[in-house]
């Protein structure tokens, strides 16, 4: 549709129906023949806003899709077609590694080709919208939907929101493989405190513009179709309500155009967090705030309609929403095609297709972090060797992470099927050793209570501890439930459950050559895994091919690439930990007689495993680190260049860091921000130069006097494996 058919299509709407435009309805709330069920009406919902509805979520698979789409545009007077968005977050059915595992392959070209794969199959199968990417930058590990983020960095957040956007949306929203992007959570929902779901954020006026914001202005840099607004308050004002953020800095400073959603229900909680008396109210001030449509309430679909006609809201600010989501409509092509080009027959072809998983599996070799690797125990012989796999996860098909709703466990290989594919004339044995929760805490997920099939618990740890003491290595394979992480999982202790502790401790004593590989959505607090392992992997939630992955790295078949996205902190006690702190007039010195220092009595400062930490099967020698010039100047930038040599006898994958540290500002500074990163894969004996641009740009923050800008001073590039490197290089920035 043109533009001024747009605009003669508003003209002609009712109130009712522009307003019906700006109301999300939940799918599971839609009978068959589009009717409402129970629940709806229980929360206000009526029959007339289901028909004048603009979009719902969560209604999976074409054929209920175009049942659906059939029946709303018979029923809308002006038969305009509703948008179906849903979470996929890592794949529809090709699932790969959650985002906080797609962080560690610190390669956002793949996530790039991860999002266009997930938009192909989510597209074929009717969907328009995915709530994706999470942009949200995480320092805390109890919190549970760090797993939905791609960690803890300001610039690697970025460079993820840019390259997924544009995978998910292609050259073209409206074409066949794109779906649009909504970025979330707007803004720093990543930063609860206590780590806590749902609880406020309190972050500083610099921390949030320096920090946090970035990510989030990438994604609208890189052409977004929406936002979604966060559960949390900035300056205690709930995002939804919050004009200055969702105004001023969304879309006058950063231009945003696109549609603005409330998360779910967030328009109503305006109430329970305190700031508005009733609906009528919050319907206002989420609606004078710029939020365009409210997720699964009533509040606008019951309050705007006589907020208008009694002139407490503008007619024009409905006016200007609902000609947002129509032109996201007509973006999408939906005017000329509901479907969106979709059909069985398309979806059929690319779900699951050989492509789609090949590329999970590239996905999950290149997320999965090797942690340490002690006399090399790794990788293990593929001939001669008797090899005990044991533990929860050595034979179970719940790879995928919470999100992933289309997951299918016969789609997905386990550990056990990806080691006896390659397992030659080794011995390998499996074991289940315990249950993988422990029974005093209940867990619920999405779909009520998580139930685990009742076991022997005497009689699994007894045959794990006979394979374990016959065996020259074992391989443990732990982890927390996917239920533990994603929204609502906040855990305050961050180990493993404890029949895995209880079981890991059992094998030690009876075997010491353990490896164990861990499956997790969060960083953990593994100081007593890593005390009885002489090599640990950090697997994450993988996806369909996460078994395969495992295998092939534990035999060498691969090399590990993945570098943490986020720190593992030493215990819990001191998240929230990460790499890019301040500098304090205390910074502690090692010295531990110095009572007065920055430090804790009874834990080290430093995390067990740093931001940007990971290793593989050889060793990377760096040579020749050289500045091409010790000044920038607002006009001339100079390279740090690098050379690395793969001293090892294995081909391997480096991917090499630039940290920069300003020494002295205006404003307390960071004591190393991360500003470039490479991948460079080398075979034995081999050597490759990595360069990276130092400019005057990338030295910006937000200054005393609250200007973004660059201050002269003396800085150090730090170029290394990991935010811990202390090879360094001086230079000066002058005006
Ligand atoms: C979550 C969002 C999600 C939405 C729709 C909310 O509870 O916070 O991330 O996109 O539900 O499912």
């Amino acid at each position: 549709m043109k533009r001024d058919e747009l605009q003669k299509l508003l003209k002609e709407m009712s109130l009712e129906e522009k307003i019906g435009q700006l109301v999300q309805i939940p799918g599971f709330m839609i009978e068959k023949g589009a009717v409402l069920t129970g629940p709806a009406m229980e929360m206000g919902f009526t029959e007339e806003d289901l028909f004048n509805a603009g979009a719902t979520l969560s209604v999976f698979g074409f054929d209920r899709i175009k049942e659906i789409q059939d029946d709303f545009m018979a029923h809308q007077p002006h038969h305009i077609p509703l948008l179906f968005m849903g979470d996929i977050i890592n794949g529809y059915r090709s699932v790969f590694p959650i985002p906080l595992a797609q962080g560690c392959t610190f390669d956002p070209a793949l996530a790039g080709q991860l999002a266009a794969m997930s938009a192909k199959e989510s597209s074929a199968s009717g969907l328009h919208v995915t709530f994706s990417p999470m942009v949200d930058l995480v320092r805390d590990a109890r919190w549970g939907r760090v797993m939905e983020s791609t960690g803890e960095d300001t610039y690697l957040n970025s460079c993820f929101a840019k390259a997924v956007i544009e995978g998910y949306q292609g050259k073209d929203v409206a074409d066949a493989d794109s779906v649009a992007a909504c970025v979330k959570h707007f803004a720093a929902y990543g930063a609860p405190e206590g780590g806590r779901d749902y609880n406020t954020v309190e972050l500083s006026e610099r921390t949030l513009l320096d920090d946090y914001l970035p990510s989030y202005h990438a994604a609208v840099d890189a052409g977004t179709e929406m936002v979604m607004t966060s559960f949390n308050t900035i300056n205690r004002i709930p995002a939804s309500g919050n004009a200055f953020y969702m105004k001023d800095v969304l879309r006058k400073q950063w231009g945003f155009n696109g549609v603005l959603i409330s998360d779910w229900a967030a328009i109503n909680e305006l109430i329970t967090n305190g700031i508005c008396r009733e609906k009528e109210e919050a319907a206002t001030l989420a609606i004078n705030a710029g939020v365009d449509m409210d997720m699964c309430t009533p509040v606008y679909a019951s309050s705007l309609k006589k907020l208008v006609e009694d002139g407490t809201v503008s007619e024009d600010l409905i006016d200007e929403s609902c000609m947002r989501i129509l032109e996201l409509k007509n973006r999408l092509g939906l005017f000329e095609d509901p479907y969106h080009h979709a059909d069985n027959r398309n979806a059929d072809e690319v779900i699951l297709c050989r492509e789609h998983r090949e590329l999970c599996l590239k996905a999950a070799e290149e997320s999965i972090v090797l942690l340490k690797n002690r006399k090399e125990i790794l990788p293990l012989a593929k001939e001669g060797l008797e090899i005990a796999f044991i533990g929860p996860y050595a034979d179970n098909k719940r790879l995928h992470g919470v999100w992933s709703m289309l997951a299918e466990e016969e789609d997905t290989v386990t550990v056990r099927q990806g080691i006896e594919e390659i397992a030659q004339n080794n011995t390998v044995t499996f074991a289940k050793g315990c249950r993988l929760l422990d029974k005093k805490y209940p867990l619920y997920g999405f779909r009520g209570r998580v139930e685990e099939e009742d076991v022997d618990d005497e009689e699994l740890l007894l045959d794990a501890m006979t394979k374990a003491k016959r065996a020259d290595v074992v391989v443990m394979l732990l982890g927390e439930h996917p239920c533990h992480s994603g929204e609502a999982g906040s855990r305050a202790d961050i180990r493993i459950p404890k029949p895995q502790r209880r079981l890991l401790k059992a094998i030690a004593k009876v075997n010491s050559n353990i490896v164990t590989v861990l499956f997790h959505g969060r960083p953990l607090d593994i100081r007593g895994v890593d005390r009885r392992s002489k090599a640990v992997m950090a697997a994450w939630f993988p996806g369909i091919e996460g078994g395969r992955a495992v295998a092939r790295l534990l035999y060498g078949e691969t090399a590990p690439s993945g570098h943490l996205a986020m720190s593992f902190p030493y215990c819990v006690g001191q998240v929230p930990v990460h790499y890019d702190s301040f500098t304090t007039g205390r910074q502690y010195t090692g010295n531990d007689e110095n009572r007065f220092q920055s430090k804790y009595l009874d834990i080290p400062n430093k995390p067990l495993y740093p931001f940007g930490h990971g290793l593989t099967y050889t060793t990377f020698d760096y040579t020749d680190v050289e500045l091409s010039g010790d000044t920038v100047t607002p006009t001339t930038d100079i390279t740090l260049n690098a050379k690395i040599k793969n001293i090892g006898n294995r081909a391997g994958t480096e991917t090499v860091q630039l940290y920069i540290r300003d020494l002295y500002g205006s404003v307390v500074r960071p004591v190393r921000k991360l500003k470039g990163f490479k991948r460079i894969t080398l075979n034995p004996g081999e050597e490759g130069t990595v360069s990276f641009v130092i400019n005057r740009e990338m030295l910006r923050f937000t200054r005393a006097d609250m200007t973004f800008d660059a201050e002269p001073g003396d800085f150090y590039a730090y170029v290394g494996t990991n935010s811990a490197t202390e090879r360094h290089l001086k230079f000066t920035l002058t005006e």
